[in-house]
C-alpha cells in the first residue's frame, strides 16, 4: 500500500475513533445502571485510547525513515537506561500481580455480569504485560548490542 494512503487511512481512523468515543461518552449519560455505565465508558476510554494509536500510526507513516522504536532511549545517559529498564521490570511484576488477582477473583465468583467485568480486566491485563514485556526485550537485545559495538 502507499505511504499516502496508508497516512490517510491512519488520520481518517483516529479521527473517527476520537468522534466514536464522544457519541459512547453521550450514550453512558442514559444508563443509571452503574456497571452498564461504565462499561460503556470504558468503550469510550478504548476508542480515545485507539484514537491515540491511530494518531501516532499515522506520524510514522509521515515520516521517511521510521527509527526503531527503542533508539531514542538508548541515546541516554547508561544511568537513566538502567532506571528505565528497573521501573519498567516493576511494572512488569505489578501486572503479573494484578493478572493473578483477578485470575483468583474470577475463581470465586459466579455472577456472568461481575465476571465480565473481570475478564475485560483479564485481558487488559494480559496485553499489558506483555507490551511491556516486549518493551524491555526490546531494550534489552539493543543495548546488548551496543554494549558490543
Ligand atoms: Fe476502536
Ligand atoms: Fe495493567
Amino acid at each position: 500500500m502507499e505511504r499516502n494512503d496508508l497516512i490517510t487511512i491512519t488520520m481518517n481512523m483516529a479521527k473517527k475513533e476520537k468522534e466514536y468515543a464522544e457519541s459512547v461518552k453521550d450514550t453512558a449519560k442514559f444508563f443509571r445502571h452503574p456497571l452498564v455505565k461504565v462499561l460503556i465508558e470504558a468503550i469510550s476510554l478504548d476508542s480515545e485510547k485507539h484514537h491515540l494509536l491511530f494518531n501516532v500510526l499515522a506520524q510514522l507513516f509521515e515520516q521517511k525513515a521510521l527509527a526503531p522504536v527503542v533508539d531514542e532511549l538508548l541515546t541516554l545517559p547508561k544511568e537513566d537506561i538502567n532506571i528505565v529498564i528497573s521501573m519498567i521490570r516493576d511494572h512488569i511484576r505489578v501486572e503479573t500481580e494484578m493478572i493473578e488477582m483477578v485470575r483468583k477473583l474470577m475463581d470465586k465468583v459466579e455472577d456472568e455480569d461481575i465476571r465480565t467485568v473481570l475478564s475485560y480486566i483479564y485481558d487488559d491485563e494480559v496485553r499489558h504485560h506483555k507490551l511491556l514485556t516486549d518493551i524491555e526485550q526490546k531494550i534489552i537485545t539493543k543495548y546488548e548490542e551496543k554494549k558490543e559495538e
